[in-house]
């Protein structure tokens, strides 16, 4: 293995610099040459491919977003274009592809193996909606964004004596919810896996008022439904004023916590590592505290579990 390259693609994250970083500076660091790729897939197959060096890396493991950009690229489903990426990989001398992206990146990343590019993809998502690892790159950080505003909100709305309805990212994946929640003290966590009792929700709110809360907290996650929507609902119902706020792509920016950075860098170098070893098809993630890898389709075919536990302790802690 000479020459590898690294992309990005699909949803940015917090610490997705920090994964270029170790890939780079690693892949150097064992006499390979690295290269970048551009606009994940899209700048793939457009050749949008440079030679990296240590100093292209310099002064991006505190960066929010992806310096080589991220795209999505539906073209990137059909054959003959993977077709087309394989030949342009062969012009560039690349024999092994990082992709630091979602379970979307991971299918392009397992196709393209299947055409004999050693490929191995890092976790590069705020949802943490890959079941095989316990964290992905740019949770922690998306976490750390939410419960900040969830603290904002929680001055604001005890001052007015109103409900709060947070909407947070997370289509099909309630992890950022149950998380900042709990970190926030949350009164309500709303997640796909659960799905919404909106009554039950309103006696919460009435209980909480009778017995003196101030305020009352709901983390809505974006896949169950709209926070505007629910908080014209809970107004109608319960007669207490209420507000919904809706963090969007906010999550997504900002420097990378320590413990992303730290994950992205150990990550990086695993990849690196995994090709230096023959291996191909592979994804690096952590569980139990420990960098492991796994066969791409074994961990793409995961079921996601939910954590019904941590779930139960929010609940019994939130009154
Ligand atoms: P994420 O990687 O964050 O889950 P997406 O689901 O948007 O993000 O996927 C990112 C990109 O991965 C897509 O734009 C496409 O280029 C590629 N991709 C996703 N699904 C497939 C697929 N079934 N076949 C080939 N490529 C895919
Ligand atoms: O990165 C994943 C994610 O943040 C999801 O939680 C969200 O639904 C989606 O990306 C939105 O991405 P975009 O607005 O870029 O399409």
């Amino acid at each position: 293995m000479r020459t590898i390259a690294v992309l990005t693609s699909g949803g940015d994250a917090p610490g997705m610099n920090a994964a270029i970083r170790a890939v780079t500076r690693m892949g150097i660091d064992k006499g390979m040459k690295v290269m970048g790729i551009e606009r994940g897939y899209d700048g793939l197959i457009n050749g949008e491919i440079f030679e990296m060096t240590r100093s292209s890396v310099s002064d991006i493991i505190q960066r929010g977003g992806t310096i080589l950009r991220t795209a999505r690229c539906e073209e990137f489903k059909k054959e003959e274009v993977r077709k087309k990426a394989v030949n342009i990989l062969k012009v560039f001398g690349v024999d092994g592809l990082v992709v630091i992206g979602g379970d979307g990146s991971f299918t392009g990343a397992r196709l393209l193996s299947k055409l004999g590019v050693s490929t191995i993809g890092l976790p590069g998502t705020i949802d943490n909606d890959l079941q095989y690892t316990d964290y992905t790159i740019g949770f922690d950080t998306a976490l750390n964004t939410v419960l900040d505003a969830i603290n904002k909100l929680r001055d604001t709305s005890t001052s007015h004596e109103r409900v709060s309805i947070v909407e947070v990212m997370g289509r099909n994946c309630g992890d950022i919810a149950l998380f900042s929640g709990i970190a926030g003290g949350a009164e309500s966590i709303i997640v796909p896996e659960k799905g919404m009792d909106i009554e039950d929700i309103c006696k919460t709110i009435l209980e909480g008022k009778r017995e003196g809360k101030t305020h009352n907290l709901i983390i809505l996650a974006e896949g169950v439904g709209g926070a505007e929507k629910l908080a014209k609902h809970i107004q109608e119902v319960t007669g207490i004023e209420s507000r919904a706020t809706i963090l969007g792509h906010i999550q997504r920016g900002g420097s990378p916590s320590a413990f992303d950075r730290v994950l992205a860098s150990r990550m990086g170098a695993r990849a690196v590592e995994l090709l230096l070893e023959g291996k191909s098809s592979r994804v690096v993630g952590m569980r139990g505290g420990k960098i492991v890898d796994d066969d791409i389709d074994e961990a793409l075919s995961m079921p996601r579990t939910f954590d019904e536990n941590l779930f139960d302790i929010a609940r019994a802690l939130s009154y």
